[in-house]
This record gives structure tokens, sequence and C-alpha cells, in this order.
């Protein structure tokens, strides 16, 4: 097994992790999925980049999709050979998604609520770009998730208008591992005529508690209940 290096500020870029073959067979998986179900578009304004993008959520595919199930333990191993404290999330509908973003879609800005996050691009689109300020979060202590710390996310976020993001276009099999709850990122809107498709995987250290979750997943997920105010953060 290949072994996967993070660089200092806490990213892994690894170019093809799959090769084109691959990604092809997993999309003929995920559009033949997407054929038999209904996939709403999720849509959550939130200034000056929205949420609005589709997901299957880990619960679908841990019953549809095993191949993505598989390829969740692959990409387990590979991250856990990094640091071996780490584990696949417990929560099962956050712990795998496919993320299919339309023409028009992007996704907010936002720490993940989880350690380590490994997103595999399957195809390329025209914009669809991820943006990153890698292990820019300054912390106030261990919780992630207070108000205290949602001020202090929002003051800090300010000080990116100065600084150019790390960007990755999508390709095919190319894969970014980062420590998501440090790394502030972000979706760019997808133009041009076809779907940005890619999956989330997600890893944290065993116990790892998040007091967001029961807000987080309606607002990630449902394609009604939201709660009005931001979920990464306790109420
Ligand atoms: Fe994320």
């Amino acid at each position: 097994m290949r072994a996967l290096t993070l660089r200092r500020d806490g990213v892994a870029i690894v170019e093809t992790y799959l090769d084109d073959a691959a990604c092809t067979a997993l999309l003929d998986e995920i559009h033949a999925y997407a054929a038999r179900h209904e996939l709403p578009l999720i849509v959550r304004e939130d200034g000056e980049r929205a949420l609005r993008y589709k997901v299957i959520d880990g619960d679908a595919i841990h019953e549809d999709l095993p191949s993505l199930v598989a390829l969740y333990e692959r990409v387990g191993a590979l991250v856990r050979a990094s640091d071996a404290t780490l584990i696949p999330l417990p929560n099962r509908t956050a712990s795998v998604n496919v993320n299919l973003t339309p023409p028009g879609g992007e996704y907010r800005w936002h720490y993940d609520r989880n350690a380590v996050t490994a997103i595999l691009f399957l195809n390329s689109v025209g914009g669809g770009e991820t943006e990153m300020y890698a292990n820019h979060r300054l912390r106030l202590g261990r919780a992630k998730d207070t108000l205290a710390q949602r001020a202090l996310d929002r003051i800090w976020r300010f000080f990116t208008r100065f600084t150019a993001p790390l960007v990755v276009a999508p390709a095919p099999g190319r894969m970014i591992v980062m420590r998501g709850d440090r790394c502030l990122h972000s979706v760019r809107r997808v133009t041009g005529i076809e779907e940005r498709i890619n999956v989330i995987m997600t890893f944290d250290t065993p116990g790892a508690r998040f007091r967001a979750e029961e807000n987080l997943d309606p607002y990630l997920y449902s394609k009604t209940a939201t709660p009005d105010f931001d979920p990464n953060y306790r109420g």
C-alpha cells in the first residue's frame, strides 16, 4: 500500500488514487443509483457562497452501493497507515457520501466536524474547484462547535480576503486528504453542462463527540428540515 504523507499544513493530494477505468465504473454505479432514486437538490443560502448540491448519504451507500463501501475501507487503511488513531466516522449517514453538484451548484465555506476528510474526484468539470485555507483555524479549545469558536471563526475568516487559497481542480481519480476540522474549504460554482461528482470519506478518533450533529445532519441531507442557524455550531 502506498504511503500517505500529509504536508505540514495538514493536506495531501494524491494525483491518481484511482485510474480512469475505476472512476468510470464507480460513475456508472452512481448514475444507475441516481436513475432509481430521486435525489433532491439541497439549497442553503449562506452569504457569499451557498450550499447547493445533491447527495447520496452513507446510509444509502451502505445499503445499495457496496463498491463505495469497499473504497471507503481501502482509503481508511491508507489514512490509518499515516495516523493509527483514526477510525471511520461512527455516524453512518456522514461517514461516506457521494456529492453530486449540478451546473450552478457550489458548496459553502466551512470546516468539517471530523478530524480527517478524503475527497475523491470521479470526473472533471468546468469550475467546481475545491478551495482551501489549510491549517487556517485558530482554536479556542478542544470543542469545535461553541458559539465563541463560531465568533472567532468568523473574524478569522475575514482575513482570508488577503491571501490566496489553495485551489484543486476536479480530475478523475485525484484525491485530497486533509485535516478537515482545521482547513477552511469550499467548492467554487460548477460551470458548463457536466455534474461534478466526488466521494467524501470521513475519519476521526474513537469517542469524538459533535454537539452540532443533531442539527448538521438535517442541514446537509434533508430536503425540507433545516435549522435557522449555522449547524456547525452548538445553538
Ligand atoms: Fe467539508
